[in-house]
């Protein structure tokens, strides 16, 4: 099921996302004194991880790993967990948190994703792991993570991991599979701008696998939060 929430603008969408994913955190802290949260690349989240830290009092237990990532080098600018280092982890929080970041990703692709797989392995004992967080993006075709339309990942169902030659540069990369996205105990999509309102109307058309962000609400709530540029009127 996808719940749209629509903000009055970018900034109102970033600080809502950054609350949703503060009170998944706060929720899982209280409940098992641990919390673990997955986020997105691309460009939009960056704003959502600036102001972050003021809506997240203590760090220390929480472990920060990625929806997916690109196979550049994490001193790429393209690379997702540069992204999270500029954006987030920069703001020097003390304590700070769990960093996972996908181990050898500038090396091959499939050995990258099993060292993912495994770590993720090594914190999750069950099948599939539940993260209390996963934000995710929403690209303009309909993507989510580094799931595209009609690719074979979709199908994926037992693998955690897996690497895929994605349809948006760069091409090469490591994704988290559906089981696991929709196991997440909140999922939270972020999507702005006049040039996703296709893909916000997609998604909420039910599953399709065409529009991959789709069928992560099948069988699972989605919050879909949008600005007022991106929302359908
Ligand atoms: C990635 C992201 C991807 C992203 C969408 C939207 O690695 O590219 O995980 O799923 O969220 O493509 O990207 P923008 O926020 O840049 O529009």
């Amino acid at each position: 099921m996808i719940h749209l929430t629509v903000a009055g603008d970018a900034d109102a969408a970033a600080r809502t996302t950054a609350q949703r994913i503060a009170e998944g955190i706060e929720e899982a802290l209280a409940q098992r004194g641990v919390a673990h949260i997955a986020l997105s690349g691309g460009d939009t989240p960056a704003d959502t991880y600036r102001v972050l830290p003021r809506c997240v009092r203590d760090w220390s237990n929480v472990h920060v790993w990625l929806g997916d990532e690109r196979c550049v080098p994490l001193d790429d600018p393209e690379s997702n967990w540069n992204l999270v280092e500029r954006t987030l982890l920069s703001q020097r929080l003390d304590p700070p948190p769990h960093p996972h970041p996908v181990p050898g990703v500038d090396g091959n692709p499939e050995q990258a994703a099993a060292a993912y797989e495994r770590e993720l392995r090594a914190h999750f004992p069950d099948a599939p792991p539940r993260f209390d967080v996963a934000l995710q993006g929403l690209g303009e075709d309909g993507h989510t993570a580094s799931l595209f339309p009609e690719d074979s990942a979709l199908e994926e169902r037992e693998r955690w991991v897996v690497a895929v030659h994605g349809a948006k540069p760069p091409f090469e990369r490591v994704t988290l599979t559906l089981p696991v996205l929709r196991a997440a105990r909140r999922i939270v999509m972020l999507a702005e701008g006049a040039g996703k309102a296709w893909a916000i109307g997609a998604v909420q058309s039910g599953p399709n696998p065409r529009v991959p962000a789709s069928l992560l609400a099948d069988g699972a709530e989605v919050e879909l939060i949008a600005d007022h540029g991106s929302a359908p009127s």
